[in-house]
């Protein structure tokens, strides 16, 4: 367990990227809720403005700033702006994150792997890199990395797997980092299973250079099955309130789907045992 801290409350300031919808909107949501001013960044911007609209409407205290994550100019510019509006981050959230299922790994084009690796995994380490000299200059500051559940089982899901296995060991490695330098800034990866959210429909912020792939039928059947597995999932707010509680109490990682730890517990043994690896997503 990390050291506690009280950078959720009243005052503090948080910024979340991928804002505009699911867990990203719930995490927002749950700091207003807490009293805190938030930083909503997302790269769909006419979503990005409704979303802060309805917490504006509430009385929250948002700024909105339109962001591409996988661009780290515009990482620093969203620290820039969150510092003018607000003066200080305690809580930053690297949430933005794409499906990109699509065709098998060796027929995927090199552009199809940057966009998933560039949101998913460089969108972390921009965030990252942006961000902590002006968080560990402060007395307490939080980051929360969204990985997913995925990234703690076998890698069935192609590029979405390698990026979410590099979001956690990325946070492993920050966490070591912090630890030996005595940095106070706490780390947490939320890995969660399926939440009802938009993220099957990623393709709309597939970039314009980016054509989406000729779906085959294996590639039907499975974006079909995710959209029944993530409709089948839990609240957005359930997993921010599993975060609110991550930090508050200092946890590291953060599982929201009891069922499914016997899949990680289960992949621990096949990597012991010299496998095979065995699809346990579903
Ligand atoms: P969502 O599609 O509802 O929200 C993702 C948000 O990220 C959208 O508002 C989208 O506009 C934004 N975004 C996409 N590309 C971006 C970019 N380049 N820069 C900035 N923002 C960008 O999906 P969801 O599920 O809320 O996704 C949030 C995170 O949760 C992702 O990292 C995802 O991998 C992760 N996750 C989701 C699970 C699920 O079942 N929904 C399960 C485990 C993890």
């Amino acid at each position: 367990m990390q050291q506690r801290t009280d950078v959720v409350g009243p005052g503090r300031v948080a910024v979340v990227t991928g804002a505009a919808s699911g867990i990203g909107f719930g995490l927002s949501e749950r700091f207003a809720c807490e009293g805190m001013r938030v930083v909503m960044a997302d790269i769909e911007q006419p979503a990005l403005a409704e979303a802060a609209e309805v917490l504006t409407g509430r009385g929250a205290e948002v700024l909105p700033v339109p962001t591409d994550v996988a661009r780290p100019e515009q990482l620093d510019s969203l620290r820039d702006r969150a510092l003018d509006a607000f003066g200080a981050v305690h809580v930053l959230c690297n949430n933005a994150g794409v499906a990109g299922l699509g065709r098998p790994v060796w027929e995927m084009t090199p552009r199809e792997w940057e966009w998933v690796l560039g949101v998913n995994l460089w969108g972390v380490i921009n965030g990252i890199r942006s961000f902590l000299p002006v968080m560990r200059a402060q007395e307490a500051a939080h980051i929360v990395n969204t990985a997913s559940v995925a990234g703690l089982v076998a890698g069935v899901l192609g590029p979405y797997s390698v990026t979410k296995h590099g979001v956690v060991a990325l946070s492993e490695a920050l966490y070591f980092q912090l630890l030996q330098r005595d940095v106070n800034v706490g780390v947490s990866v939320l890995c969660p299973g399926w939440v009802k959210t938009r993220i099957v429909d990623s393709d709309r912020n597939r970039p314009a250079d980016l054509e989406p792939p000729e779906p085959d039928a294996a590639m039907a059947l499975a974006r079909e099955l995710g959209r029944q597995m993530v409709e089948s999932g839990i609240e957005p707010a359930q997993v921010a309130g599993h975060v609110v509680e991550a930090i508050r109490s200092g946890r590291f990682y953060v599982l929201t789907h009891g069922e499914m730890n016997d899949a990680i517990q289960r992949r621990a043994e096949q990597v012991i045992a010299g496998g095979p690896p065995s699809p346990a997503l579903v």
